[in-house]
């Protein structure tokens, strides 16, 4: 982020002395400064405080990571995904956001995955990329280092690289926490082309920084009623030998890690929430890349929100069938009036698979029935990707076996039909 914020105490000074208050005589003891920068000190980064030498570990243990196979796409099929019949709810309760997670789809670049959860989760960072946790229902509060953020419906949490945090989801037996995690291998960023040249939103983007919710910091172990002695095991996803290069190992700390006392700079975690997104609207129908609200290294993010749809007088509202020459299309359908296409198969908590090689579009009967709406009324979420992305055991798992024969005139299976994607 372009956005300069400073948080609790810090010295006048970069790289000066900051001590902690003096008792009697003696100065007070100094505490420690960390840089967290990305791409070796020449982007963002940020400058914390901590009471702590950030080093400190007492034990390193093996995280054995949930199941990270994956599977591909092979032979070459659109795919329908139901993620609401991952978990059950008797096992919500146990379920945490960090270690319950259920791997849907990924590739080298992006890790899908989707977790009901019920119980906290462990301190965790992630050593390989950035995560945009998008929730789907439900409220939680999201403890990290640079401070705090209470997220509900909506919410997209966006969280470097590197950045020790943790999820407490409020407890609901009607409405728990439903997270769909996108773990990059990169960094996770607004659309370049909304930036100015020194990083600013600008006027043509969907949304600018005044709606981007800041850490409510600086956040100490005593402020969340925990002691900073408290010795404390930090989960660690990081690169190496396991499935898809990923692995997980258990750091030990002598102390609480919520132990900075101030920080300054650009490098931070925040939340945007998807209805602040302004759609942009055309006489004619608007391509996918409108709908875009961030990216990473080969991938994209777009929303598909509740908007008014084009209004030339001949429009067609649906999009044309396309090609995604080069990407992976997958939508994730969050809300939104489904029953107007019964039959389709898709719904709220459904993932489409649309793989490139492979055109898809409207489901029969779709495009004219959709001359002379005037407004589309669904929530989406969609990731682009320009590598294939491979089924993980989620996704194989609630795979519904037919959406490839959608668009068959008068075939069984299950439609085609969404109005964007
Ligand atoms: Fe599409």
């Amino acid at each position: 982020m372009a956005h300069y914020l400073a948080m609790g105490s810090i010295p006048p000074k970069r790289h000066t002395q900051h001590r902690r208050p003096a008792s009697g005589e003696a100065p007070g003891e100094l505490y420690y400064e960390e840089l967290m920068g990305e791409e070796g000190f020449s982007s963002d980064s940020s400058l914390l405080y901590h009471r702590n030498i950030p080093s400190t570990t007492i034990a390193s243990a093996v995280w054995e990571l949930p199941d990270q196979s994956t599977t591909p796409n092979h032979p070459l099929v659109p795919r329908h995904l139901k993620l609401h019949d991952l978990f059950d709810a008797a096992a919500v309760a146990g379920t945490d956001v960090v270690t319950g997670r259920r791997l849907v789809l990924g590739n080298g670049d992006v890790r899908i995955s989707y977790v009901v959860a019920g119980a906290p989760s462990p301190w965790y960072r992630n050593g390989i990329g950035d995560e945009c946790v998008y929730v789907e229902r439900g409220r939680a509060r999201v403890e990290t280092v640079f401070g705090a953020f209470e997220v509900a419906e909506g919410d997209y949490v966006v969280i470097p690289r590197a950045t020790t945090h943790r999820w407490i989801p409020e407890p609901s037996d009607t409405d728990p926490l439903r997270a769909y995690c996108i773990e990059a291998n990169s960094h996770i960023a607004p659309p370049k082309r909304y930036l100015s040249k020194y990083g600013q939103l600008l006027e043509h983007a969907p949304y600018c920084e005044r709606d981007l919710r800041q850490p409510d910091g600086p956040l100490l172990a005593e402020h969340v009623g925990e002691s900073p002695d408290a010795q404390t095991d930090v989960l660690i996803k990081h690169r190496g030998n396991g499935p898809g290069g990923v692995v997980g190992t258990v750091h030990t700390l002598p102390f609480h890690p919520l132990d900075v006392v101030g920080w300054d700079g650009c490098l931070y975690p925040y939340v945007f929430n998807v209805r602040d997104f302004e759609p942009i609207t055309g006489r004619i129908h608007q391509p996918p890349p409108v709908h875009q609200v961030f990216e990473g290294w080969n991938f994209v993010i777009c929303n598909f929100v509740p908007r008014k749809v084009d209004y030339h007088p001949l429009a067609i509202p649906v999009p044309y069938y396309h090609s995604n020459v080069d990407s992976d299309e997958i939508m994730f359908y969050v809300d939104g009036d489904y029953e107007a296409r019964k039959g389709s198969g898709i719904g709220r908590g459904s993932v489409s698979v649309h793989p490139g090689g492979h055109p898809h579009g409207p489901q029969p009967g779709a495009t004219e029935g959709s001359i002379g709406v005037e407004g589309f009324d669904e929530l989406a979420v969609m990731v682009d990707t320009f590598r294939p992305l491979e089924l993980g055991e989620g996704g194989r798992a609630v795979d519904d076996g037919r959406y490839a024969m959608s668009w068959s005139r008068g075939a069984a299976g299950s439609g085609g039909a969404h109005s964007e994607g």
